[in-house]
């Protein structure tokens, strides 16, 4: 870190440097999002709201106001009004041009420091490959650099709208050199806690601690050591995505060798060329989208695939159920084949499904139990299991792993079950032990990649009023000792 040595007070920092952290940096660093002169939006609502005050920037707008009465695929309405301005119509697969020009406005800017394990962007390669399977390339964009426009100098022809996760995380890391954001990111860094601080009688105010370790090269090659490091700031932004543990089943038999918790595993596996058609079949257990992935990765191998959910195929919360047909246009083959999949009798003879199933075990032999709602027992030989229900973040970092900040306080935080609560339009954690407590993506609950930018934008207009309001101290870093 830059930084370690003397005391500072940062204005903000955050913990994750996936794309809703650059997505902030970017924003916070001075590019600041205005309403085209020219352009125009094809919700006329939002259009005749926009053109109010088109002197103001979007962060100084107010969002609430804007985000009344639009609709769209995420539960947070920042998220929905972001999108409907990066890509306006892309639900209905229109590539109509965004109505934000955006300025560089250096005065703006907010020292920040963002905080990642791996470099920026470079969780991507960790992702769930789900979130990519379902995602156009343009829904994983930052503002100000077009994806398809840095994949085409890349690759000769871009033939689909699909980009590999490598070449979505190189994106990324492009995107920080170009933004010149680089000297925001701190890399090779594990935060251990975050704690609340009273002020002192040096003057020091109350703020945020920071405690963590970062990896440095050492002299002789190859040998790499942990460095402790301490901060100090008055605002921290938890972006550490909810990838980090993944969900177990609780039964016996998970720990044995053939079974994997997470895509990256398998992927492991079909690249030491472990399956094949010839392969016992694999048992995917889950319902989700990366065990669907899984599935048809299977497929692709002509591997035969067991499947077990605890889902009836017709349930609705089922994904594939809820995935709209237009949406997904140049999934056309993924969809049919899911369709396939889930509507018996399967086209897919290696494929065998069984909704309402649980595993009951897993035996060293490879043989598992399989147990249906009604108690039927049913006991399958496999090459490998892949339990691929999900995974929980590791936020080890805060007093008791931060369930306190929960919707439900009793519970561990996750995606889907249980998100950490936070306004919906400034993104501030509302259980936090002190002011400037922000989270954002995943652990808000936010699933989708496109809508991944909202909560920056939710942050940025929030920490700009704050800025107007207590007369720019926020921007200003306090050195100390
Ligand atoms: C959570 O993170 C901490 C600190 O990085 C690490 O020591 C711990 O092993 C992690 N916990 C799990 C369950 O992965």
């Amino acid at each position: 870190l830059p930084w370690s040595g003397l005391t500072f007070v940062l204005s903000l920092c955050f913990l994750g440097n996936g794309p809703s952290g650059i997505c902030l940096s970017y924003l916070l660093s001075g590019h600041t999002p205005y309403l085209s002169p020219e352009a125009w939006h094809p919700n006329p609502l939002l259009n005749s709201k926009l053109a109010e005050q088109p002197h103001l920037s979007l962060l100084e707008q107010d969002l609430e106001y804007l985000c009344e009465g639009l609709e769209g695929r995420s539960s947070n309405p920042v998220a929905v009004l972001f999108d409907a301005l990066l890509l306006p119509d892309s639900d209905f697969g229109l590539d109509h041009t965004s109505p934000l020009e955006w300025r560089h406005e250096p005065e703006r800017a907010i020292p920040h420091l963002v905080l990642g394990k791996g470099p920026p962007g470079g969780a991507w390669h960790a992702m769930e490959g789900s979130m990519l399977t379902l995602s156009l390339a343009n829904w994983m964009e930052l503002p100000g650099l077009k994806l398809k426009d840095w994949m085409r100098e890349k690759r000769r022809n871009v033939r689909n709208d699909r980009a590999t996760p490598a070449e979505i995380a190189s994106y990324y890391q492009h995107y920080v050199t170009q933004m010149s954001l680089e000297q925001s990111f701190a890399c090779g860094t594990t935060v251990t806690s975050v704690t609340r601080e009273p002020g002192d009688q040096k003057g020091l105010p109350p703020c945020w601690r920071i405690l963590g370790l970062q990896r440095r090269e050492g002299e002789a090659l190859g040998v790499s050591e942990e460095v402790p490091f301490s901060l100090l700031a008055h605002n921290v932004v938890l972006a550490t995505g909810t990838h980090d543990i993944p969900a177990r089943l609780g039964v016996e038999g998970e720990s044995l060798p053939f079974v994997c918790h997470s895509f990256w595993e398998l992927e492991m596996a079909i690249s030491r060329g472990e399956l094949d058609q010839s392969s016992d079949p694999v048992l995917v257990v889950g319902a989700g989208l990366t065990a669907a992935d899984a599935v048809l990765a299977a497929h692709h191998l002509n591997t035969p695939v067991y499947h077990a959910f605890r889902r009836s195929v017709s349930d609705r919360g089922l994904i594939f159920n809820q995935l709209p047909k237009l949406l997904y246009p140049e999934y056309h083959k993924v969809s049919l084949v899911l369709h396939f999949l889930f509507t018996p009798p399967s086209s897919y003879p290696g494929y065998l499904s069984f909704p309402c199933h649980r595993v009951a075990a897993i035996r060293p032999d490879r043989k598992c139990v399989l147990v249906s709602d009604s108690g039927e027992e049913t006991v399958v030989i496999v090459s490998k299991v892949l339990v691929l229900i999900g995974a929980h973040p590791n936020l080890s970092f805060l007093n008791n792993n931060g369930r306190s900040l929960g919707i439900n306080p009793d519970e561990p935080i996750s995606c889907r079950r249980n998100p950490i609560d936070v306004d919906p339009f400034t993104n501030r954690v509302l259980a936090a032990d002190g002011p400037g407590l922000y989270a954002i993506g995943p652990l808000v609950g936010e699933n989708f990649v496109r809508f991944l930018k909202g909560g920056a934008l939710a942050i940025a207009s929030d920490l700009a009023k704050r800025q107007s309001k207590e007369g720019g101290d926020l921007g200003r870093i306090a050195v100390f000792g």
